[in-house]
């Protein structure tokens, strides 16, 4: 059997070579990617599409026609075609393409104490003279080359076959002159490319923050450290899941689960690269080297390898510590026999882009104590100083991503980012990106919401929505109560945008687990609160992050602002200073096997915190007695 699927408005045609093949499946493989926040569960609604011809077949056996009341409502994860089908895609099921706004440091060394002096990128040429063969000296093309390399620089040397292949034509082009394009993160540097002439061509290289919500890839000069380019759109797998355990899911139980969304990966940071090289005017060629800081289970599907037992106690990872890679086993769009280097992680949840934060934020090299939190679907942190660190995952879910929040949404265009609440809840004042009218809530609006309603007394310290505040707003719908943050007149599609009394308590869970994360550390190592010198915030959520909201909801500790710093995407800046320095990409390593992992799970302890959390802003108010001074 193969049917083909012809997708609207797109006019994009898949083929369907096997009945365990979705409409879900489909549309990914064409590039149209809808939003499948329970990863094809069939329980989010929000892949709906419309069957405008042919039939499918749903997971509960019924089949649904073209023309008939269901066509209208088919959810494409749940529906199989039987036959050549038109499916039209809703605006509203789509996950837009959105640009992650990232500032272009031209200095490589921004914020660390590295200088121009000590750059050690991963790829480098030599220039080499190499004797010049003749019927005397027989030897074969690399082992001259290879003798002429250990004399100069006093160490052996590998070489890759691609390399090799080009060797022979390249050493008579250069006339017996040559540039050795050498990959040096391993003990024996490995070479692998070749140019005539002693003037090198250009390198680069290219780091990589693979989010599971969204994909940032920056450009480098390798000569030079400077930003070429900085791009990053949504990670292609959200069609598969909205968080990292639903991705899981999926690879563990879909057959090819684990091969797609790798593709699904690749195909995303092949976008961006494409993107990148033509603003930046080089070549796919030019790129020798990418070096990537995702979490374990990122990390497992950008390699293509299965992390289901990351989800099965005792929480394995394949490795933490991984091989360079092949950029062409990988699939991706550079230099073919360049390198792929995946960030060591830690354990199970806590992995390469945490690494990467904590040796850009100096946890390392610190005397004082300082907390990393990188507030995401997993919620990461890891605490401590030059002598000591612990780190943990708190799977705060993804509702501050939008995710499991009814007019949740990522922070694109039109999302509402600050709400402000008057009268009583009677008039809402909102700010959305881009000041587009608003089609949902983002994280930040979330929190700053979740605190508004909090100051007006339209929810308890436990987060119920008080019945008879607000009338105008307030209102009861068939899943209980919903405050209303704007009316259907005023938004981008039509529809009010509500909060309601579940999405409340997907917040407070969220935040409670949070906070419990960070007690739990501080109770291992015997800290309090007070002791911790600085927060330092990272994630792209982090930069539109209200702290005082943050502070009065119990998310993060009430301590003095001056202690707070938001540092940015340090996975991204850790990804590209270990491109560059040899010092830091020691720093990572080291960490990641010195650092203590708290397996929260283990023991009462978070649990018993995270129920005490589950009040605005605790339930122990003294930990909070310092808000507002
Ligand atoms: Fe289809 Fe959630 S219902 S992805």
């Amino acid at each position: 059997m193969a049917y083909s699927v012809t997708f609207l408005p797109d006019n994009k045609e898949y083929r369907i070579n096997s009945d365990k093949e979705t409409i879900l499946d489909g549309a990914a493989r064409t590039g149209i990617v809808l939003q499948g926040m329970c990863g094809g569960a069939g329980t989010c609604g929000r892949c709906r599409v419309i069957l405008k011809g042919g039939s499918v077949r749903l997971d509960n056996g019924e089949i649904v026609f073209a023309g008939s009341t269901a066509a209208q409502n088919v959810l494409a994860c749940s529906a199989y075609p039987i036959e050549d089908v038109v499916i039209e895609v809703p605006e509203t099921s789509r996950l837009k393409e959105h640009q992650i706004k990232v500032s272009d440091d031209s200095s490589w060394a921004d914020d660390t104490s590295l200088t121009l002096d000590s750059l050690a990128p991963l790829f480098h040429w030599i220039p080499l003279k190499v004797p010049e063969a003749t019927l005397d000296d027989f030897e074969g093309d690399w082992e001259r080359c290879r003798r002429q390399l250990v004399k100069e620089r006093g160490r052996a040397v590998r070489i890759e076959l691609e390399a090799l292949r080009k060797l022979p034509v390249v050493l008579r082009q250069g006339d017996w002159q040559i540039s050795c394009g050498v990959f040096g993160n391993e003990n024996v540097p490995v070479v692998i490319d070749f140019a005539p002439g002693v003037n090198p061509p250009l390198s680069c290289g290219l780091a990589v923050d693979v989010g599971t919500t969204s994909i940032v890839a920056q450009l480098v000069d390798l000569k030079t450290g400077c930003v070429l380019g900085t791009a990053g759109t949504f990670n292609r797998q959200a069609a598969y899941g909205y968080d990292v355990i639903s991705r899981i899911v999926y690879a563990a139980e879909v057959p090819g689960g684990t091969r797609r969304l790798h593709e699904a990966a690749v195909d995303t940071i092949n976008n961006l690269i494409t993107g990148l090289i033509n603003r930046a005017g080089v070549a796919y060629e030019d790129i020798k080297v990418t070096v990537c800081a995702g979490n374990p289970a990122m990390t497992h599907l950008l390699a293509g390898v299965d992390p289901s037992h990351i989800r099965i106690e005792p929480y394995i990872t394949a490795a933490n510590s991984w091989p360079a890679l092949d950029a062409k086993d990988l699939g991706l769009r550079m230099y073919p026999a360049g390198k792929v280097v995946l960030l060591p992680g830690v354990a199970g949840y806590v992995g390469g882009d945490i690494v990467a934060g904590a040796v850009v934020a100096g946890l390392n090299r610190s005397e004082q104590v300082k907390l990393l939190i990188d507030i995401g679907t997993n919620g990461e942190m890891i605490m401590g100083n030059n002598e000591w660190m612990v780190a943990c995952a708190c799977s705060a879910g993804p509702a501050f991503e939008g995710g499991g929040i009814g007019c949740g949404m990522r922070a694109m265009s039109g999302a509402i980012e600050k709400v402000e609440i008057h009268d009583g809840g009677e008039h809402v004042r909102y700010q959305t990106i881009d000041c587009k009218p608003p089609v949902g809530v983002c994280g930040s609006g979330l929190i700053n919401g979740l605190a508004a309603l909090h100051r007006a007394g339209l929810i308890d310290r436990s987060g119920r929505l008080v019945r008879h505040a607000a009338p105008s707003r307030m209102r009861r719908s068939t899943a209980g109560l919903e405050f209303v943050l704007a009316f259907a007149g005023e938004t981008g599609h039509g529809k009010d945008i509500v909060i309601s009394q579940s999405d409340i308590d997907n917040l407070i869970r969220a935040k409670a687990a949070i906070f419990a994360g960070i007690q739990t550390m501080l109770n291992l190592t015997g800290l309090n609160l007070e002791d911790i010198d600085r927060v330092m915030v990272a994630g792209g959520f982090g930069r539109y992050l209200g702290l005082e909201d943050a502070v009065a909801i119990g998310m993060l500790p009430p301590l003095p602002r001056e202690r707070y710093e938001f540092i940015g995407n340090t996975a991204l800046k850790g990804a590209r200073h270990a491109l560059l320095s040899r010092v830091i990409r020691k720093e990572m390593d080291t960490l990641a096997r010195q650092v203590t992992y708290l397996d929260l799970s283990s023991g009462n302890e978070f649990m018993e915190a995270f129920t005490a959390g589950l009040f605005i802003p605790h339930t122990d108010l003294s930990l909070f007695s310092s808000i507002g001074k």
